[in-house]
């Protein structure tokens, strides 16, 4: 069995996650989150909104999954979200074809149908599942259809990606920001997208769950004032002239804004929270690098991209967050398609004086010569630019009649007016995150299977606080003197807010192994010493060590622990960390 096997076979068997309806024979690209993997999946999102929602003070919203059909039209999804499909000839098995490729093309999306068709062809690849010889490649929209109530005149599409729900909500957005850029909203919640023949468990799926922030900036300023704090930070970047080399560079970020590596600081800013953000679930940075989108690949709303990529054993390179420049890609296509105005005035530091040539008409003149219009006349004379007011003559057009006016009936005059701001349409800068890759590559990048005193035991390394379970409470064995502190003592867990599952079922070291398996970081042992002298047993998962400490400080002292707080010194006390 490779990792893959290994991590998703445990996953399964020990109530993380599993295909979904079994029952019926399943659906490939569904999945079902156990009850270790909910408890998981909800402590990465919550590690996401103490990032976003707290840390950047972005607002969440939760907008509805299915959209009406002019959403699509405007952000591009209706005749542009598709994946090219090719299609065995023999056993009619369906595939994306750029992925058959992958194997010979580094990044087979930067590739027009032809070329990948010319590739297929040239390397003599054919269906993987018979050998049948594969169709001519055609694009297939990834969407799912439904309709809005009876009948089919309302058409409606489960949401490819929650950004949708940002855009459209921009106006009232605005105003719940007092108007003022720059400001954030995001949403975690359910995407859908028709996949071509999903085969790689929760990294590809069909119904899935999205982390996005959508950032609302003035087009004119792409620096982040928090970016001092996030400069200094080094990582792997993989930038389309480092992909040509073939070299991950290492370099902070600073360097990578300065060199225009990173096109300005507010996607540096993002890639670096990113960063922090997936370091703080538990995937490993030497496994993880920064791969900028090559030009030909980019998604259609997109200037720039970087995408977040883990190293995982079986599948290679996958990414995981996407971190894009969508310009005003989107609000600029929501105003044209449902008219409403998404512009933002943006006041200047200091108002720009200007001087403009007004027009100052001659009424004693106009009066007589145009009577009852003369007022309309006077009005379209004024409106005009510097342009319209060359030559001799003046053309105007009132009540629909081109009116032409003699330059000596109009005198001008050159006046000086301080203009306060304009309307822009704002920028987005939007971080993606896939949460459900995300749990993946947690559980792939902490899983590991060690020998000790010959035996082997496998086990997640989750960082203590993602952990679904925290602490387990094992009496040493199933007797009523030591049940009794132990119900005890799982009761001031759970009061404390600290996970805690209680298990007697076993000896102590099979009690142990399983905790291991699922990545309980601390279980807490009952013997007769605690009945004795008030004192308990805390092992550690990750080092195997043990310490004593009294009963009545436990409860504090693992609290610590799984907040970091304190680190396990098996030698002694655990001690706090500096
Ligand atoms: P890929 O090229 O692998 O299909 P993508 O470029 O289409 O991915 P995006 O459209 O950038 O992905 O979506 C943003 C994030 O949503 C991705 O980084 C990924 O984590 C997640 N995501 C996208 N599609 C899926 C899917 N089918 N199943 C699970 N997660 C997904
Ligand atoms: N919102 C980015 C994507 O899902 O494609």
């Amino acid at each position: 069995m490779d990792r893959y096997e290994q991590v998703t076979e445990l996953a399964r068997r020990r109530g993380i996650m599993w295909p979904a309806f079994e029952l019926y024979g399943g659906a490939a690209g569904f999945y079902d989150y156990g009850p270790l993997g909910a408890l998981l999946k909800r402590k990465i999102e919550d590690t996401w909104r103490r990032f976003f929602v707290i840390g950047e003070g972005f607002a969440e919203i939760e907008a509805p999954t299915i959209g009406v059909e002019g959403i699509f039209a405007a952000s591009g999804h209706l005749s542009g979200f598709s994946d090219p499909l090719t299609e065995c000839q023999e056993c009619k098995e369906v595939y994306r074809a750029d992925h058959l490729i992958k194997h010979i093309v580094e990044v087979p999306d930067a590739l027009s149908n032809e070329e990948i068709g010319r590739i297929i062809h040239e390397n003599d690849i054919f269906c993987p599942e018979c050998g049948g010889e594969l169709s001519e490649i055609y694009e297939f929209n990834l969407m799912f259809k439904t309709t809005i109530g009876p009948g089919s005149t309302h058409p409606g599409y489960l949401r490819p990606e929650t950004a949708q729900g940002m855009f459209i909500n921009f106006p009232r957005l605005l105003r719940y920001f007092r108007d003022a850029l720059p400001f954030g909203a995001v949403q975690i919640g359910k995407s859908y997208r028709n996949e071509i023949s999903p085969r790689q468990g929760v990294i590809r799926l069909r119904e899935f769950t999205q982390a996005e922030a959508e950032v609302f900036i003035d087009p004119r300023d792409k620096t982040h004032p928090r970016f001092p704090e996030v400069s200094d930070l080094t990582l792997r970047l993989y930038s389309q002239e480092a992909q040509e080399r073939g070299v991950i560079d290492e370099m902070t970020l600073e360097d990578a804004v300065k060199r225009g590596i990173i096109a300005h600081q507010m996607l540096a800013y993002y890639v670096a929270r990113t960063y922090q953000f997936l370091m703080a679930v538990g995937v490993a940075p030497e496994r993880m690098r920064f791969r900028q989108h090559k030009a030909d690949e980019m998604a259609h709303y997109a200037a720039d991209c970087w995408d977040a990529e883990v190293l995982l054993e079986r599948l290679g390179w996958i990414e995981i967050v996407g971190i894009a420049d969508r310009t005003d890609y989107d609000l600029k296509s929501h105003m044209t398609h449902s008219q409403a105005k998404l512009t933002v005035f943006v006041p200047y530091a200091e108002p720009k004086l200007r001087q403009r040539l007004v027009v100052k008409p001659d009424m004693k003149a106009l009066g007589p010569r145009f009577k009852g219009k003369a007022k309309a006349v006077a009005e379209a004379l004024k409106s005009l630019d510097e342009e319209g007011l060359k030559g001799d003559v003046i053309c105007v057009v009132v009540e629909g009649e081109t009116v032409t006016i003699e330059r000596d009936l109009v005198s001008f005059e050159v006046v000086e007016e301080a203009i306060r701001g304009e309307e822009v349409i704002p920028h987005v800068i939007e971080p993606s995150f896939g949460i459900d890759r995300i749990i993946y590559t947690v559980l792939d990048h902490s899983y590991s299977q060690e020998e000790v005193d010959g035996e082997s035991r496998a086990v997640l390394r989750f960082i203590p606080a993602m952990a679904p379970l925290q602490v387990a409470v094992l009496p040493l064995m199933d007797r009523p003197e030591l049940a009794q502190p132990a119900e005890a003592l799982l009761q001031a867990f759970r009061r404390e807010g600290i996970m805690a599952e209680y298990d007697t079922s076993g000896s102590i070291g099979r009690r142990y192994r399983r905790n291991d398996e699922v990545g309980t970081p601390f279980c807490v042992t009952i013997d007769y010493e605690t009945i004795e002298e008030a004192t308990v047993t805390i092992r550690d998962r990750d080092s195997m060590g043990q310490v004593r400490v009294p009963k009545e400080s436990v409860v504090e002292i693992v609290s610590a622990l799984v907040k970091g707080e304190v680190e396990f010194l098996d030698a002694g006390r655990p001690e706090e960390s500096t």
